[in-house]
């Protein structure tokens, strides 16, 4: 296995550009099942995870080939409407091929995803849903089989939390459904939002983009699509946070600040520095005259559904408040088991309690926080994991990348091209 070698305490110079967002890639490569032809999506990131799910479309009967950050999908010929247990227990996103599936032939047949390092993760929401529009839903030997004769029925389908997946499942099943679908406490994650504008260049009808309640009208046709994948808004605030932690100046290019309100607020509070322009940011932590980067402030963030404070940048804030200036509360509300970066931030000399699902995070000074070998356990703590070993002095050997890569292109380039000392390695 790989693993990632940073030597630390160096500040981040320059300018990067983000990848196109792994979490809109997912979602609209599956929405090409839905109708026979050829579709292009733009702005594609070549990642673990897209990869995956490329591979699954292949397995189903589609066939696609790259053109730089164009694929270019063929999905007129499916002979196989199942998602096999091998590929779904590696990319729990593989769930996303019962909409399309279900609306597109009548049938699906998808491996239960089972656990996750995170969280249980069910998928109960998403099959009520499918139930609601009238689909047959049976489990067997750890699949999900869902069926309907005929198309399915428009109506109501109430999320008891916002499911950015749910959401997503229910969309691409409805498009296509005899009657109206009304989704009330959608997610609203920028994701959807692209998707809702795949699917309408296909010629589906929906109203309510961005809100938490959509209503789509089903259609007879649809025709391919050529879409493009908005940027990763994740990996933005990754950088984000990179440059807060250890410092210097850089600008982030080809991204959206519109989808970082949260974000950009919460490091405002703690006192760096950020200029928004529509698709680039500048970000700089004040450097203290007097002498090394001045502390920033803590700040208590509390993870919430878009526009709340996203999940997926819990661990990665959490690696700058270990060495901020005071106490930081970080409290999960959206996953019962993303915490399993703390220990492994514990071992570069973090201060971090958990309390349930919270963290109390006790900054240090920077040059307190001492290099070591850690391991990652799920892709955003991977990114927590480097984040603290670029502020950290001395070394520190983050193993088990793989996570990382799943949703991160070329990391390590684009940290080394803004001056990290840091490399990757075949263990
Ligand atoms: C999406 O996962 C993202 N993945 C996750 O990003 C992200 O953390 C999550 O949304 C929350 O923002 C993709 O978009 C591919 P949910 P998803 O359904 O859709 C519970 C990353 O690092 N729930 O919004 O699976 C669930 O357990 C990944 O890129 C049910 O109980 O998340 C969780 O507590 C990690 N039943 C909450 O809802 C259901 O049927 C939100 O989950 C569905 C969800």
């Amino acid at each position: 296995m790989d693993k990632i070698i940073i030597q630390g305490g160096k500040p981040l110079y320059g300018t990067v550009s983000m990848s196109g967002a792994k979490n809109a890639s997912l979602p609209l490569l599956a929405a090409t099942l839905l109708v026979p032809g050829r579709h292009a999506l733009h702005n594609v990131p070549d990642l673990r995870d897209t990869r995956t799910m490329l591979k699954l479309l292949e397995t189903l009967g589609a066939r696609w080939e790259r053109d730089g950050g164009t694929v270019y999908i063929d999905t007129r010929y499916l002979n196989r409407a199942e998602a096999p247990y091998e590929l779904v227990k590696t990319m729990r996103a593989s769930v996303l091929v019962l909409g399309p599936l279900i609306s597109r032939t009548g049938y699906a047949r998808v491996s239960l995803p089972g656990g996750c390092a995170i969280g249980a993760r069910p998928i109960n929401f998403h099959l009520r849903g499918f139930e609601q529009l009238g689909a047959v839903i049976t489990l067997d030997q750890g699949y999900v089989e869902a069926a309907i004769k005929g198309r399915l029925q428009g109506s109501v389908v109430y999320f008891d939390t916002p499911s950015v997946t749910g959401t997503e499942n229910i969309l691409m099943a409805s498009v296509s459904a005899e009657g109206t679908t009304v989704i009330k406490n959608a997610a609203r994650e920028p994701e959807i939002g692209n998707l809702v504008d795949m699917l309408t260049s296909m010629g589906a009808r929906i109203e309510g983009r961005g809100s938490d309640c959509l209503a789509v009208h089903g259609v007879r046709e649809l025709r391919p699509a050529e879409a493009t994948i908005i940027p990763d808004r994740i990996e933005t605030g990754t950088y984000l946070l990179a440059v807060a932690a250890t410092g210097g100046k850089v600008t982030i290019t080809d991204c959206r600040p519109a989808h970082l309100p949260a974000l950009v607020e919460k490091l405002r509070s703690a006192g760096v520095h950020i200029e928004e322009q529509e698709t680039t940011l500048a970000v700089s932590c004040p450097a203290d005259p007097a002498g090394p980067v001045r502390r920033l402030r803590s700040v208590d963030i509390r993870t919430m559904p878009y526009p709340g404070f996203p999940t997926d940048l819990q661990a990665q804030f959490m690696a700058l408040m270990i060495q901020a200036d005071g106490s930081s509360i970080i409290h999960e509300t959206i996953f019962e088991n993303r915490f399993m970066h703390v220990a492994e931030l514990q071992r570069l000399g973090a201060d971090i309690k958990i309390d349930g699902s919270s963290a109390i995070v006790r900054g240090r000074p920077q040059h307190e926080l001492c290099g070591a070998q850690v391991m990652a356990t799920d892709l955003r703590a991977s990114a927590g994991l480097v984040i603290a070993g670029l502020a950290a002095s001395g070394t520190t050997e983050v193993s088990r990348i793989y996570h990382l890569e799943r949703g991160y292109e070329n990391m390590v380039a684009k940290m080394q091209a803004l001056g990290a000392d840091i490399r990757k390695i075949r263990e």
